[in-house]
C-alpha cells in the first residue's frame, strides 16, 4: 500500500469503528481495511469509550487481529443476532452490491454480513464500478474433490473459471474451511442476483462472492487533492 492509500483505509475504518455501540454484537470482516476498523474499536473499548461488545470473526485473520486488539468474541451458536457487521469489498456498484472473496472469506462473511441488522461495506473509492465483475475475477469456493466437473459448469455459463494459487505455496489456496477457490472471468454480469443463485445451484460450490442486497451502508476512502477523506 502506498502513505495514501493506508490514510484511506485507516480513516473509512475509523468512520465504521466510530458507528459502533456500546451493547452490541459486530461482525468483524476480513481484509486491509477492515483491519483498521478492527483496531479502532479495540482501541475504543481500551479507552472505555465503548463497552459490553462482543465480535463475531468472519476469517481466521478477523480472529487473531480481534484478540490482539482485545475485543471478546462469540459465536452464532451464542447469539440470536448481529447489530452491525463491518467489511470490505473487492467491487461495489451503484446498487450497493459487491463481489467479495479478494481474502478467500467470502463464505464466512456471507453468513455474518447478511445476518447483520446493518451492514457496513468499507472500500477506497478505486473499488466503485458500474457493472461488476469489470475489474475483479468471481471467486467461488467449492469442495476440492468437485473441482473440475464445477469449473466445467461454470465454463458453460459464460465464465472463464482458474483455480486460484497460493503466493508463498507450491499448490492452491486453501480456505479457512479447508476448500479450493475458483476465480471466474465473467465479461459482464448483467444480472448478478440470478448469476448468485445460478453459482450456488451447482452441486460441490459452497458459496460465490456475490453479495445481492446485502449492504446497507458503503463508506468509500477518497483522496482529493492530496486529502484523504470518507463519504
Ligand atoms: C475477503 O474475502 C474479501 O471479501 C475482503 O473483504 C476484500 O478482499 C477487501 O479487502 P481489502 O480491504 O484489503 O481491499
Amino acid at each position: 500500500d502506498t502513505d495514501l492509500s493506508k490514510i484511506m483505509k485507516q480513516e473509512v475504518g475509523k468512520a465504521a469503528a466510530d458507528r459502533v455501540k456500546s451493547n452490541s454484537i459486530v461482525g468483524l470482516g476480513t481484509g486491509s481495511t477492515t483491519a483498521f476498523a478492527i483496531q479502532f474499536i479495540g482501541e475504543r473499548l481500551q479507552r472505555g469509550e465503548l463497552k459490553n461488545i462482543q465480535g463475531i470473526p468472519t476469517s481466521f485473520q478477523a480472529e487473531v487481529l480481534s484478540k490482539q486488539y482485545g475485543i471478546p468474541l462469540t459465536t452464532l451458536d451464542a447469539v440470536d443476532h448481529i447489530d452491525v457487521a463491518i467489511d470490505g469489498a473487492d467491487e461495489v456498484d451503484p446498487n450497493k452490491n459487491l463481489i467479495k472473496g479478494g481474502g478467500a472469506a467470502h463464505t464466512r462473511e456471507k453468513v455474518v454480513d447478511s445476518l447483520a441488522d446493518q451492514f457496513i461495506v468499507v472500500v477506497d473509492s478505486g473499488k466503485l464500478v458500474d457493472k461488476l465483475g469489470s475489474t475483479f475475477l468471481l471467486p467461488v469456493e467449492v469442495i476440492p474433490m468437485a473441482m473440475t466437473p464445477v469449473m466445467r459448469k461454470l465454463t458453460q455459463l459464460g465464465g472463464k473459471p482458474e483455480l486460484r494459487m497460493g503466493v508463498k505455496k507450491a499448490g492452491p489456496v486453501v480456505t479457512d474451511q479447508g476448500n479450493l477457490v475458483i476465480d471466474v472471468k465473467f465479461d459482464e454480469i448483467p444480472n448478478p442476483e440470478s448469476l448468485e443463485k445460478e453459482i450456488n445451484n451447482i452441486p460441490g460450490v459452497l458459496e460465490n462472492g456475490l453479495f445481492v442486497g446485502v449492504a446497507d451502508v458503503v463508506l468509500v476512502g477518497e483522496v482529493k487533492a492530496d486529502q484523504a477523506s470518507v463519504r
